[in-house]
């Protein structure tokens, strides 16, 4: 599966923008932590991309959510064991399917929320744009139980025995990620 596949079964499904936007800034940091960890970075952007492709055709049925993305995927042609596995196992909590067990698929458990999380305290700049936030001003608000309060925090922070990688840096490389691409997030 290339990006431009994957961008395509993307679009063809999914037509909110925020719920797309979702999807670049999940890809952008999976990327980011694949290079920090020694990870293909094609494949980990292509699963961050797709993760939560089939959200709006699952939004009123959550237990489907992940499983349709894999159908579709296996129309595709899609054989890599690895992608299937890793769409999956987000949403491990709900279908009981695959439980999160490599690197990747840990990446995205511990990032997926934490892209949301980033874009409440970009909205609560002066400016509203990510290119003012900074990990200080993120960890400022990580204390703060009642900001984006439906954020796991705890999810995110198993970065730290999942992946081996400290918190801040953590947050540090998920800014940094989806600062690069935030015309496409438009922030
Ligand atoms: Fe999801
Ligand atoms: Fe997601």
């Amino acid at each position: 599966m290339i990006r431009e596949e994957a961008l395509k079964i993307l679009h063809d499904n999914m037509q909110f923008v925020n719920l797309r936007r979702h999807c670049y800034a999940v890809e952008a940091v999976m990327r980011a932590l694949a290079g920090r960890l020694g990870g293909d970075m094609a494949k980990w952007g292509v699963v961050g991309l797709l993760h939560d492709g089939d959200y709006e055709k699952t939004k009123d049925t959550a237990g489907e959510h992940t499983l349709l993305m894999h159908e579709w995927l296996k129309n595709a042609g899609e054989t890599d064991e690895e992608i299937l596995n890793a769409i999956l196992s987000h949403n491990y909590s709900v279908t009981g399917k695959r439980a999160p067990g490599s690197r990747m698929e840990w990446a995205l458990y511990c990032c997926d929320e934490l892209t949301g999380f980033i874009v409440a305290v970009a909205l609560v700049r002066p400016d509203r744009k990510l290119a003012s936030v900074t990990v200080e001003s993120i960890m400022k608000k990580w204390d703060q139980l009642a900001f984006a309060a439906a954020v796991d925090r705890k999810q995110i922070e198993m970065c730290e025995e999942k992946l081996g990688i400290p918190l801040q840096e953590f947050v540090g490389i998920a800014l940094g990620a989806m600062q690069g691409i935030a015309n496409d997030l438009g922030l």
